[in-house]
Formats: C-alpha cells, structure tokens, sequence
C-alpha cells in the first residue's frame, strides 16, 4: 500500500507551552500561533502572573504579539500566597487553569509551593470554579529520576481521590509512572511533549553532554519513553498534547548552570507525526492534538484543519538565539501554517 502523503487534522491544541514575554515572546511565538489555534500559556515569567490583573496584563501582551485567530489561555502560578479569592477573580478574569511549581524545581520557579497540604482550601475553590490544577509532578531534593514518581505518589493520587471534583493535569509526563497514575484516577489526565516520545537519559549524558535536550522533568529510561509513545498513540482520553516548548538563547544552554528547557515548538507538529507514523497509527493523531486536551478542559473543539505533508525537511540550526528541538536533523513530514 502506498504510504499517506498528506494528512489533515482538526486545528490543534498545544496544552502546555512558554511564550516567555518581551523580545523573546515576539521571537518565538510564531512557532505556536501557525500551527496551534489555542495555547495553554504557562505563568513562570518575572515577575510571575499571579493574580487576575496579571492575567489581564499578560494576555494582553500576548495579544498584541499575535492574530486575532489564536487564543491563549492563561494560567496563574499558585504559590504559598494563593488564596481561594485570588483563585475566583483569576477564574473571572478567563484564566482555566492554575499552574504549581514545588520549590526550585526548574526555571523560576525559586517562589515554588513548600506547603503543599496547606494549599487544600485553594485546590477546593479551584474546583469549585471549574479551574484545573497544572501540575510540574516533582519532589524537591529527591533523586532527580525519581522525583517525578515519588511526586506522584506522595501529592497527585491522595488529592485525586480525596478531591475527586478537582480536574489535575500532571504535566509533561515523563515516566511509566505517570501514565498508570492516569489510567487510575477519572479525574486526572497528563500532558506529553513531543521530545519525551523521543528522548531518554542517554541522549542527555550519554555520551557527549547534550544541553539542548536537557529539560526538567528530564528525560527517563527507554522503558519509560516507550510508555510514554503507547499512551500518547492509544486514543487514551485524558492524555493529550503539551509541548512544553521552553525557549532559552542559546548562550544561557551552553554554559555552566545551564537552563532547563527544550524549544520543539518549531517541530512540534512533525515530530509527532513521525511517532504516529512510525507505528502505522496516523489516524489517532487528531485525538492526541486536537481534542482529548479539550474535552478534559471542558473547552469546545477547534473549528478549521490543519495540513501536514509527506516532505522531506532539515531543521535550522539556529532560530532567533535560539536552537529548536532536532535541530541539523532530517523530518519526514511538514506542516503548512495555519
Ligand atoms: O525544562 C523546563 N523548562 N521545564 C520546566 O518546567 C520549565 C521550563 C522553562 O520555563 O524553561
Ligand atoms: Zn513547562
């Protein structure tokens, strides 16, 4: 049978990404808004969005950097000073979902939560609103491989079943753990990126050190990275597409004390074409970019396609300061703009 050349999908969704703000905002975010009408817009900026005017401010900066065609949808960073009412008049203000970093453990994230049980009245207002609890899933000061795990089991699956109203996303999945966690709780779903269906620990520090593929939550064992290929191809319902693209100008990667984050946003599309493809399962793909992330939220689907072509491509080197995910390398499918 001759192989699909042209594959065409609902407009999709991207669950999880950083626009960053200022000069890097304006470089980067046309990489999100040709091939994604909606982006969930992380808060870590600094200083952070917090409250609703932040909201306000922020979405306004993006707005003005974009069309009127892509919506972001915003976030707020819940730290130890969130309160139920600064929940509710972020909720009033549009953002959908509540983003918590644990303390330091990745890109400003030094205000993160240390009181995680304290915040209980804050998860019950979230829920009560309809807000959905973002979770970056790692345990502080635990071995670096575990963290994601020992997060899971210590905050994630006790909040799940004690708040079952609560809609969680554990974010950027990196481990078998996470997807068993999904598949365990109604009200949980996960985000994965495309460079966690690629990548492992080795191509980190496998052989010579690799700051471009490093990112937090780091990429696992090849068994978790082919748990993680299998949900994301199985149609699950609550496992959808976060790109978790995470842009820093190539002199803050190559450096001593380098910046955790991994910018697939170029690719993010053609990456995750190729893995659907690869196991012959291209007509899953629309569930997995489209619409499992959301119905999870809630939202309705996107109307408009987007068109992916059988086409060999390199990817740049270098893009604005900034190296993209599989840059140097061949793909085998492109997408046109939106
Ligand atoms: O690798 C990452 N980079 N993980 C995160 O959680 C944050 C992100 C960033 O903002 O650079
Ligand atoms: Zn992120």
């Amino acid at each position: 049978m001759d192989p699909i050349t042209t594959l065409t999908l609902r407009a999709p969704d991207d669950w999880h990404v950083h626009l960053r703000d200022g000069p890097m905002l304006k470089a980067v975010v046309w990489h999100t808004i040709k091939q994604f009408r909606r982006a969930l817009v992380m808060p870590n900026l600094t200083p952070p969005v917090l409250t609703a005017d932040d909201v306000h401010a922020y979405r306004a900066e993006i707005q003005d950097a974009t069309f009127p065609t892509f919506e972001p949808l915003m976030t707020i960073k819940i730290t130890d000073r969130t309160t139920p009412e600064i929940v509710r008049a972020a909720r009033e203000a549009g953002a959908v979902a509540g983003k918590l970093y644990p303390e330091g453990v990745t890109t400003n994230s030094e205000d993160g939560v240390r009181s995680f049980w304290d915040l209980r009245p804050v998860f019950c207002a979230m829920r009560d609103c309809g807000m959905i609890l973002s979770l970056h899933a790692e345990t502080p000061g635990v071995f670096v491989m575990d963290r994601e795990a020992n997060f899971l089991h210590q905050y994630v699956s006790p909040l799940a079943v004690s708040l079952p109203g609560l809609r969680i996303v554990v974010e950027h999945a990196t481990s078998a753990a996470a997807v068993r966690l999904v598949d365990e709780h109604p009200n949980v779903g996960c985000t994965i990126t495309p460079h966690h269906l690629y990548l492992t620990l080795d191509d980190v520090v496998g052989g010579a050190l690799n700051p471009h593929a490093f990112c937090k939550p780091i990429a696992k064992t090849h068994r978790d990275r082919d748990e993680l290929v299998k949900a994301a191809i199985s149609g699950h319902p609550r496992i959808f597409l976060g790109t978790d693209s995470a842009p820093h100008v190539i002199v803050k990667k190559e450096c001593a004390s380098g910046c955790a984050g991994v910018f697939c946003a170029p690719v993010a599309l053609e990456t995750v074409a190729e893995v659907f493809d690869r196991h012959s399962v291209l007509h899953r793909m629309e569930h997995f970019v489209a619409e499992a992330g959301a119905k999870f939220y809630g939202l309705p689907l996107n109307t408009g396609q987007i068109t992916l072509r059988r086409e060999t491509w390199r990817v740049p080197e270098d893009l604005q300061g900034v190296r993209p995910f599989m840059a140097g390398k061949e793909l085998a499918w492109k997408s046109r703009s939106l």
